[in-house]
């Protein structure tokens, strides 16, 4: 084959068309002038097209898709090189320019709301104390006085690890731990997340966030819990919210008090959110149980405490009139944008 003579090429001058079409390539100053360089020796009636379709042997049509890639590279880097040119003039750079902007994210609405309560008790006098989200049975229940039968302990409300281990239901194990690390006077406050399975709903999700509070010293009553839960409020709310006391019961408090804050979708008139009764349930509190004292070692006779733990999920709706907790969790960046 290779000794056979190419019949076709013959007809084309190879060298000289390779020569004229780059020296035109060469010699367009303009985007059109290239372009008419580019169909004249590259496009669809050219010279060289003709020639590739009638070549009938391999070197040949090597050496005439060899000579196209070439002529087809050189195009490339003249557009490019006018696009350059092109663009230099219409925009020179400027470095006094601001640059681009890079868009800056933001905390999850519940961590920002999680700071800005550590603020408000810290600046209380308060200490801020880290908990532990995996539990044993003994923390989480037992030290705090849950009697063996309690609901709450079964498998269907409770994410067990195993018999002795769980997933914290409430952030109330940290007040057994603080009280078993230190001595009174203690004021402190936990906040993190729970977990319980609980069925899903606008006000309900199985992982959800807690604030725990404790201030354990001498003559603690429920009046000075009172007033600490107002003040919370209003630094949270601006006043703007109510806040009522029910008489309620945890084993871990005695006496026992709910805490409920006007509905945040209807402030207060009654709407399905809050079941038409006005009132959305924050939490709980009381005074510290005797028995929770003996278990951690102090003397119920010397001291006395109070404790709270309140829902940061349901706050931070209430605070900015977000409908459903479940928005937390769907990270749709057009409502967590919105703070
Ligand atoms: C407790 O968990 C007690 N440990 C509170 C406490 C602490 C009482 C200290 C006394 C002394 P309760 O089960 O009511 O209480 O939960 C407290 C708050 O957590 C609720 O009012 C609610 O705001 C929030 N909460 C509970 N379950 C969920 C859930 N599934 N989704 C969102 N928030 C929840």
């Amino acid at each position: 084959m290779s000794s056979e003579k190419p019949t076709t090429v013959a007809a084309v001058d190879a060298e000289a068309l390779e020569r004229e079409a780059l020296a035109a390539v060469a010699r367009a100053a303009t985007a059109d002038k290239l372009d008419e360089a580019r169909v004249r020796y590259l496009g669809r009636r050219s010279e060289l097209k003709l020639a590739l379709r009638e070549v009938r042997d391999r070197e040949s049509g090597a050496a005439l898709n060899a000579l196209r890639d070439r002529l087809e590279h050189a195009v490339e880097d003249k557009q490019a090189e006018l696009a350059a040119a092109a663009g230099a003039e219409t925009e020179p750079f400027d470095p006094t320019l601001p640059g681009a902007e890079i868009p800056r994210g933001a905390l999850h609405l519940i961590t920002q709301l999680r700071r800005r309560i550590e603020d408000v008790f810290v600046g209380m006098g308060y200490e801020v104390y880290d908990g532990r989200e995996v539990e044993t049975v003994w923390h989480n229940f037992d030290a705090l006085n849950q009697p063996e039968a309690h609901p709450t302990r079964d498998p269907q409300d409770t994410f067990y690890v195993d018999d002795q281990t769980l997933l914290r239901t409430h952030t109330s194990p940290s007040q057994i731990h603080a009280m078993m690390a230190k001595e009174p006077p203690i004021y402190l406050v936990s906040l993190g997340r729970c977990y319980r399975r609980d069925p899903i709903d606008p006000t309900h999700t199985p992982i959800f966030h807690q604030v725990e509070g404790l201030a354990v010293d001498r003559n603690i009553t429920l009046a000075d819990l009172r007033g600490t839960i107002e003040q919370f409020a209003s630094a949270i709310f601006g006043g703007r919210r109510q806040v009522r006391m029910r008489t309620g019961f945890f084993p871990f408090t005695e006496p026992s008090v709910e805490f409920d804050l006007t509905c945040y979708m209807c402030d207060g008139a009654g709407c399905p959110v809050c079941k038409r009764s006005g009132w959305i349930e924050m939490g709980g509190a009381g005074e510290v149980d005797p028995n929770v004292f003996v278990n951690v070692g102090y003397d119920p006779e010397a001291w006395q405490g109070f404790a709270f733990g309140l829902g940061l999920d349901r706050i931070a709706a209430s605070r900015h009139g977000v409908p459903d907790l479940r928005m937390f969790w769907e990270n749709d960046i057009r409502v967590l944008e919105q703070f």
